[in-house]
């Protein structure tokens, strides 16, 4: 099986953030707030990747708050990050009750949108929140498994209100773990995609 070599999530990601976040101008703050939406446990790997992209560029620690459905999806990362960042079980779709903005990075790696019918609809309303929370100078990074999942997420995007600044494949995947249903190889952030909040 072939496998991406850019070494373990966290190594993978903050590659990603120096390369993309930087083609496209966004400027992180010193001490962001960083909001992962959807975090699971992979939320370790993501705060891990925060660190060593911040303490790169002296820009402190993130103020990290992961937000998932389901408390089990993230209570290992929960336990591992313990006093140094802020788990909430939550609807993303009522993301603005339950968490406070701005956020100058928001994290959506791999919505299941193709899951079920309503995933376009369930994920759509979730990036509206997200649109809602984000700083006007921040940036939502959103990644896929396949094309299958990021075509409508881009679309969800879209009509979310954000504006987009790159979707495709992204230059840091990861392992290639199965077979799609049309025979595509699904991939850890295989493709990526960034948004902002519309310039007035
Ligand atoms: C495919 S998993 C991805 C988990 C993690 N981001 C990763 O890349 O490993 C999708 C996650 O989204 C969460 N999720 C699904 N619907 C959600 C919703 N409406 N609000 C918040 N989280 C949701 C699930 O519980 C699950 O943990």
């Amino acid at each position: 099986m072939h496998t991406a070599n850019h070494g373990t999530p966290d190594r993978r990601w903050s590659k990603i953030l120096g390369e993309y976040l930087s083609r496209f101008g966004i400027v992180v703050p010193e001490s962001p707030a960083v909001l992962d939406i959807g975090c699971g446990n992979n939320a370790i790997w993501n705060y891990l990747a925060l660190i060593s992209y911040l303490s790169e560029r002296a820009l402190g620690f993130p103020q990290y708050v992961g937000v998932d459905m389901y408390e089990e999806a993230f209570s290992k990362a929960r336990e591992g990050l313990e006093g140094l960042a802020t788990f909430i079980a939550c609807d993303a779709r009522e993301l603005s009750r339950h968490v406070e903005g701005p956020f100058h990075l928001i994290l959506c790696q791999h919505p299941p949108l193709t899951t079920s019918k309503e995933g376009p609809r369930i994920w759509q309303a979730v990036f509206e929140e997200a649109a809602r929370v984000l700083d006007p100078e921040g940036c939502f990074v959103l990644t896929s498994f396949w094309v299958n999942d990021h075509i409508p997420a881009q679309v969800a995007v879209q009509k979310a209100g954000l504006e987009i600044l790159y979707s495709g494949k992204n230059a840091y995947p990861g392992k290639i773990f199965d077979k799609g249903s049309d025979g595509e190889d699904l991939q850890y952030d295989k493709y990526i995609l960034l948004a902002r909040k519309p310039r007035s």
